[in-house]
């Protein structure tokens, strides 16, 4: 097989990344688009140019047509959806976070063990140019043993309401949302090492602040307005693991802050990295500390390319039987961590593993 034939489950915010990256990519065809909102499918199926549209996505799995699926829904249905379509034999890229509870990460990877087919989750982060450069870095030992790591994704101002805000359909609020990207990315980067014990916090105290709609913009989920909004504004925790490194992390949808702040920060012995809020390097040379700039085509995040750089991946993968840099296995181990901080949090002690 040449190429593959895919579809795009859900046709929210998120949705057009990956749409638009499909359409890019030679060897894959876009074939259709499902949402529960048929209207919605619909308009992006006309805008990106894919022949059929699915309001129920068992209807769409059962389409022999189609080989491979993007599950962008609400949190809340991802491990059925994916296992639903590891089942009637579909590879499957699922959005971050990979579900709710580890209880459903191991669910999820029981399908994808017992159906062999690609599973990739979307830990965009990874997919960006300057991590891989990065990584490579890391692999060749430039840093030495990385052995403290600080991720900040602090917005002052973004709930984006919806389902994003109603904790049974998201798990949770930025520490899900936000924070699963850049512990992920540290995570990753600092060689996944085992959690071994956390202490975390999580705080509601200012809501989602709708009032500051007035002079603000913000990202919102495709039906914002509707709902409670029942999840944390802010968590932050230490996560130590088994090799002695520790990573402190802190993550916000409403927060009395200056400014959004992304923070992505790492300290070994040989060398320190900075990958947010630009690319840099710091080592030490005869006697002196020498702060680098590798020259890249973007010294930050460039979210599209990353996207772009994700569903390349993706569908190589699904063509070559290559195994994905982001599996299940990654992602039940994240889940471990966000779902640890959540009980550290509300028991006030620390969990360990
Ligand atoms: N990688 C990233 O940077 C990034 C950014 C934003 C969101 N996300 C993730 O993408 C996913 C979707 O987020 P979004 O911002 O697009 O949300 P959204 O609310 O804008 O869109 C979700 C869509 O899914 C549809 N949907 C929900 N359940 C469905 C079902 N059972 N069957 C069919 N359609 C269903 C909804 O109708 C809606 O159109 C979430 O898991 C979120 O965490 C990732």
């Amino acid at each position: 097989m040449s190429r593959i034939r895919v579809a795009v489950i859900g046709a929210g915010s998120i949705s057009d990344f990956h749409l638009q990256s499909y359409q890019h990519n030679k060897r894959a065809e876009l074939y259709a688009v499902c949402d529960m909102n048929g209207e919605r499918a619909k308009q992006k199926a006309d805008r990106f140019g894919a022949v059929r549209t699915y309001t129920d996505y068992r209807e769409l799995l059962a389409d022999p047509n189609l080989d491979a699926v993007s599950v962008c829904t609400w949190n809340n249905t991802h491990a059925d959806i994916s296992i639903a379509a590891l089942r009637a034999g579909k590879h499957v890229l699922v959005e971050k976070p990979l579900c709710r509870t580890v209880e459903e990460a191991l669910r999820v990877q029981a399908a994808v063990r017992e159906t062999g087919k690609t599973f990739q989750i979307g830990y965009v982060r990874r997919y960006d140019d300057n991590a891989q450069l990065v990584r490579e870095f890391v692999d060749r030992g430039e840093f030495g043993q990385i052995y403290y790591a600080k991720a900040s994704y602090l917005r002052r101002f973004g709930n984006p309401g919806g389902w994003f805000a109603d904790k049974d359909k998201s798990g949770g609020g930025p520490l899900i949302d936000l924070g699963v990207h850049v512990i992920d990315l540290m995570w990753y980067l600092m060689g996944r090492p085992k959690a071994e014990n956390i202490k975390g916090h999580t705080y509601r105290r200012l809501g989602d602040r709708m009032n500051l709609k007035q002079h603000l913009s913000l990202y919102q989920a495709a039906d914002a307005g509707s709902g409670p909004n029942n999840v944390e504004d802010m968590a932050n925790a230490v996560i130590r693991f088994d090799n002695g490194a520790s990573l402190m992390v802190d993550v916000s949808f409403s927060l009395h802050a200056a400014k959004d702040e992304n923070i992505v920060k790492a300290y070994g012995d040989k060398g320190g990295f900075e990958l947010d809020p630009v690319l840099s390097m710091t080592k030490e040379l005869h006697d002196t500390i020498l702060n680098i700039t590798p020259q890249t085509d973007t010294p930050g995040l460039d979210v599209p390319r990353a996207f772009q750089n994700e569903i390349d991946h993706f569908v190589d993968c699904c063509l070559t039987g290559k195994r994905p840099i982001s599996p299940v296995e990654d992602g039940v181990e994240m889940m471990k961590i966000l779902c640890g901080i959540y009980e550290s949090a509300e028991s006030g002690r620390e969990v360990t593993f």
